[in-house]
């Protein structure tokens, strides 16, 4: 070490440090870094002297109102390229799942009341009537509305902001009759099945996960996958925070289309985000697990169950 480092005091070598990092950094990545100070000044300037990493975002977050102010016109409407996603798949290699809307017989009340987390599924495979229906209530297009210029984009059974519904769902079957093992995008407004990875891949789940052991026996593993480009466009940074809220949604929404059906699922937020993200292919910036959620037919029935 040059003498001249060992005579630094440690704000100074830690300040030596950053110029060097900030040195090697292209000149953009310097407004998003320029922020992140700023925030840390706002906390001090109101007083607290603690300055965390959770409050800096936080404060990033309470800053990023003003984008939706200084952002230089930003046009609303839906341009084409957005618009695929809303729009059913025309790859002709998909599964077409069947269209089961049979009403369910069970009150409101009960499938609130059977609704709890269920890791132990019996070992049968589900059937694939059961298994589209239950995708079909929890993530399927049910309604449309014409917006950001163009007309039928599609609702679904959750709420989202801006009705931009920010994730892509992920399906790995691992026990579905008549559907080979593999890795599917759903396709929510066609109802299908979008081929991504073929083959069994419980064990590499398992590698990736952790604490979750009882996901290699869901006859099917749901994975949100968060998008950036779905909303950034319209909710700039903001959008970010709120984008794992619509997430939050959409497992509700299989929670409970799972209770009405008499299965049982449990999410997982365990998991290791750069070899779960190699694993079914997304960057891992802009596109990413967000959650996975393991489902099946429990093995204790629902209604043997105690609720409190
Ligand atoms: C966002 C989220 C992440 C979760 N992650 C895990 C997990 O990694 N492993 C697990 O066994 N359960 C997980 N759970 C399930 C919770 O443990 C469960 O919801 C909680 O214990 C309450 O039980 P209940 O859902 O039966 O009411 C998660 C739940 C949520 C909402």
């Amino acid at each position: 070490m040059p003498d001249t480092e060992l005579s630094l005091t440690p704000r100074e070598m830690l300040q030596a440090e950053l110029n060097e990092i900030i040195g090697s950094l292209p000149d953009h990545a310097l407004i998003p870094l320029k922020e992140i100070a700023e925030s840390a000044y706002d906390i001090v300037n109101s007083g607290i002297s603690e300055v965390t990493l959770q409050r800096i975002i936080q404060r990033i977050f309470v800053r990023s109102v003003n984008e939706f102010f200084t952002a230089e016109h930003v046009s609303m409407q839906m341009t084409q390229e957005r618009l695929q996603r809303y729009r059913a798949s025309t790859n002709p290699h998909q599964i077409q799942l069947p269209d089961t809307d049979a009403p369910v017989d069970i009150s409101f009340d009960d499938v609130v009341r059977q609704r709890r987390s269920v890791r132990d599924y019996m070992a049968t495979a589900l059937s694939q009537e059961e298994f589209a229906a239950v995708l079909k209530r929890s993530f399927g297009k049910n309604g449309s509305e014409d917006g950001y210029g163009v007309r039928d984009i599609p609702l679904y059974p959750y709420p989202s902001m801006g009705g931009l519904s920010s994730f892509d769902v992920g399906i790995v079957v691992q026990n579905v009759d008549g559907i080979p093992q593999g890795y599917y995008r759903y396709d929510q407004v066609g109802h299908e099945l979008e081929s991504l990875i073929t083959g069994d891949i419980r064990l590499a789940l398992q590698d990736v996960t952790f604490e979750s052991d009882w996901l290699l026996y869901a006859p099917f593993v749901v994975v949100l996958v968060h998008d950036a480009n779905s909303f950034l466009w319209k909710y700039h940074t903001r959008g970010y925070r709120i984008a794992h809220i619509d997430v939050g949604a959409a497992m509700q929404s299989l929670y409970l289309a799972s209770s009405s059906a008499g299965l049982g699922c449990c999410a997982v937020a365990g998991f290791l985000d750069e070899p779960i993200n190699d694993l079914l292919g997304y960057n891992g910036l802009d596109k990413y697990v967000s959650l996975v959620i393991g489902v099946g037919k429990p093995a204790t029935p629902l209604l043997s169950r105690q609720p409190h």
